[in-house]
């Protein structure tokens, strides 16, 4: 399948809005279970690209959103500022097409050049599909909560993966965070 990866625009939040609700409402890796509108999608994604935060979306020849990666500061308090999350979701019709695989590699390279030294991937229901993603992208093992979650009548684990940025915690940052 023929596809670009670029950086989301915010005219892209319904198309986005409209791959996050497929997994809201049928899957286990977001813990939501009220898929966000449009707007609320808009928000999130100004949120993340006012942070100087990456958000990339593959699109199709014509322009279709196919998938979308984001990643934002681990949590908010300053000693995170060189943590990241990330966040990736494709389109439940085209899945298993390497699209998932081309985002991810396109957002490591963008949460580096960032100055992030660490990405995490929190995997919610432990999807075996998200883990075979990051530990092919060389992700490792950081932890697993067990029974974290419960959502389509099942207890839920979440799995941390976490993969090194640039030289990672073998040298200080150029700049101490506030
Ligand atoms: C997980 C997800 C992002 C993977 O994206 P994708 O485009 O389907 O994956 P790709 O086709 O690029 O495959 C890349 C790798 O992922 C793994 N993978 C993908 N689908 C898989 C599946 N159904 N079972 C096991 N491993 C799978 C494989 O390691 C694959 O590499 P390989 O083709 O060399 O074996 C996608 O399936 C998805 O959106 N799933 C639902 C939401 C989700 O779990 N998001 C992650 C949140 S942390």
């Amino acid at each position: 399948m023929s596809f670009a990866i670029t950086p989301a625009t915010m005219a892209d939040a319904p198309a986005i809005a409209a791959i996050y609700e497929h997994h809201v409402l049928h899957g286990t890796a977001s813990f939501e279970t009220e898929p966000p509108s449009a707007e609320e999608m808009g928000q999130r994604l100004a949120k993340v690209l006012s942070a100087g935060s990456p958000w990339l979306v593959a699109r199709s020849p014509v322009g279709e959103v196919l998938g979308y990666a984001y990643a934002s500061q681990f949590r908010d308090r300053a000693a995170y500022r060189f943590a990241a999350e990330d966040s990736i979701y494709i389109r439940h019709d085209r899945r298993g097409q390497g699209v998932g695989a081309a985002l991810l590699a396109a957002l490591i390279s963008a949460c580096e050049a960032a100055g992030f030294r660490q990405l995490f991937a929190v995997i919610g229901g432990a999807e075996p599909a998200s883990i075979a993603l990051h530990a092919r992208a060389g992700f490792t093992m950081a932890g697993r909560m067990r029974g974290i979650g419960r959502k389509h009548g099942r207890w839920l684990d979440t799995v941390y993966m976490q993969l090194p940025l640039g030289p990672g915690d073998s040298a200080p940052p150029e700049v101490e965070p506030e």
